[in-house]
């Protein structure tokens, strides 16, 4: 069973580096993500999922954890995280924090340690070849950088070593088992990580690369799942009110097989949510579903989406979201018209929707040098627009020392004006967050039906006893069915009426029908 709290709860991930600086340093804190509770509570999120806040190199932003218990000095101390569970809590805001066991930085402790010539406590904690010579076929390792004689394995860039959760195929002596006294250990001692957070007001956690834990793991990932089982008890037993979202992007194995109560639906090339809102890596030009007569079609969503939701719906959540840290920011194509009607969509759907920091008010892709491995990344991690002051309300820092320069647009979007706006993507945001409050049949449980998926618009959906409709073209959409009589428009985005049995949507528009 899932934390009962997850069922009317939109999430709103937050870059820490880049939400609110409130000491001048130019870079976001968490006081600053505290004085911003009011605006997240008014936009309607019920729960926050914050990037790695921990002590860092950041040579990949944080994800090169230094200290699994010590929030990194430049946001603040374990006191400001603990004062902001707090503040959040007094809001009726759960706070999920990020939790990276498939690795550490280089320059954990626990990886000195076992990079140590001698034999101690941590020599089993990450995986090491028998001596220096000896790589690991297929598998990205380092030789030759410590006094150790062995390679070590790394699980993503060079920074970030393996932590050691066994091998279910061992091919080579130095491979240790699932069940090994090391393997255990490693969790034990994520398992302790959890604990001192939850211990302290922390809500859960969302789990960076979860299939990636024991490695020559079968097709199915049954050890990996296993380990994360063994999690997940220790939840239901000790924190039943915690909640686990995954990084993983196969809802049949993280939710069934692994226990999560969350998978994320990754932007994968050609994957359903791809083909939503950043189909443009594609031969013959962008056919995002949302993009405006770009030839869209939602049955390739649908192909993808309906085989994983039947798998999983009763057991847990596929999360939709508007973007991540990691991904193109959908303003990079979409016009906020268009991301009016792909927000209504994500926002609709079962499961649980998670809203990217700056998301509501359109922030676009902004197209920058790399900073702490960001990469490609870098331009959707810039900081929030609050208003037209001084960068645009992020930090009083002088702009050249921000941790990422603002978007230098003159129209560039921030939240303030859009405040004052009915019209704007931030007033469509909230409203139809509170929409999916208000009904039951909107949330995360409800049954989910697609009733008319053609070609051309409207696509036509059912939740529960509402029926919804979609018509992103430009040009007006028409729909005659029995379904129609009887029913009325509780909600509209741009225009649509609904007379007998028969249904008219102008260009650009999304329609809720009542009963
Ligand atoms: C996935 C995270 O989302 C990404 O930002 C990070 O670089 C890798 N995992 C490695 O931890």
């Amino acid at each position: 069973m899932s934390p009962e709290w997850l069922k009317d709860t939109v999430f709103y991930e937050i870059y820490p580096q880049s939400f609110q600086d409130s000491n001048g340093d130019g870079i976001g804190d968490l006081q600053g993500i505290i004085g911003r509770l009011d605006y997240i509570r008014g936009l309607g999120c019920g729960a926050l999922w914050i990037n790695p806040c921990f002590d860092s190199p950041f040579m990949d932003a944080g994800y090169d954890i230094r200290d699994y218990k010590k929030v990194a000095p430049r946001y603040g101390t374990n006191e400001d995280l603990y004062r902001l569970f707090d503040e959040a809590h007094k809001r009726g805001i759960r706070v999920l924090l990020d939790l990276v066991p498939g690795h550490t930085s280089d320059q954990h402790p626990w990886f000195r340690a076992s990079a140590r010539a001698e034999a101690n406590e941590y020599s089993g904690r990450y995986i090491w070849t028998g001596h220096a010579f000896e790589g690991i076929e297929g598998k990205p390792y380092i030789a030759g950088m410590t006094d150790r004689s062995g390679a070590y394995m790394l699980n993503f860039f060079a920074c970030q070593p393996a932590l050691n959760y066994g091998w279910l195929e061992r091919t080579r002596q130095w491979m240790s088992a699932v069940d090994s006294p090391e393997a255990l250990a490693t969790r034990e001692a994520v398992k302790d990580v959890m604990r001192f957070w939850l211990d302290r007001g922390c809500d859960g956690f969302r789990a960076d690369m979860a299939d990636s834990l024991v490695k020559n793991d079968d097709d199915r990932k049954s050890a990996t799942s296993a380990v994360w089982r063994e999690f997940r008890d220790m939840l239901d037993r000790e924190y039943p009110e915690a909640a686990l979202v995954s990084e993983w992007s196969d809802p049949a194995l993280a939710i069934n097989q692994a226990g999560f109560h969350m998978d994320f639906y990754l932007d994968h090339h050609h994957n359903g949510y791809n083909t939503l809102l950043r189909d443009y890596e594609t031969e013959g030009g962008d056919h995002s579903y949302f993009l405006k007569d770009s030839g869209g079609d939602i049955r390739r969503f649908l192909r993808d989406y309906l085989p994983r939701y039947e798998q999983t719906k009763d057991k847990g959540y596929i999360s939709m979201f508007t973007c991540n840290h990691d991904t193109f920011r959908p303003a990079r194509t979409l016009s906020a018209d268009e991301l009016k009607l792909a927000y209504a969509f994500i926002l609709t759907m079962p499961g649980v929707p998670f809203l990217y920091y700056g998301d509501e008010i359109g922030m676009r892709y902004l197209d920058i040098g790399t900073k702490e491995g960001g990469y490609q990344r870098t331009g959707s991690r810039t900081p929030m627009q609050w208003d037209r002051g001084k960068n645009m309300g992020f930090s009083d820092a002088p702009a050249d020392r921000l941790y990422l320069p603002c978007d230098p647009s003159p129209d560039a979007p921030c939240a303030a004006d859009q405040s004052r706006d009915a019209r704007s993507l931030l007033s469509e945001t909230r409203r139809l967050i509170s929409l999916r409050r208000e009904h039951a049949d909107l949330q995360a449980d409800a049954a989910f039906e697609a009733v008319r998926a053609e070609a051309d618009p409207p696509f036509v959906y059912r939740r529960g006893s509402l029926l919804l409709a979609l018509n992103p073209s430009s040009k007006p959409a028409v729909w005659s069915s029995a379904l129609l009589r009887g029913r009325r428009t509780a909600y509209t985005i741009n225009g649509a009426r609904v007379a007998e049995d028969r249904l008219e949507m102008d260009p650009q528009s999304f329609v809720l029908l009542e009963v």
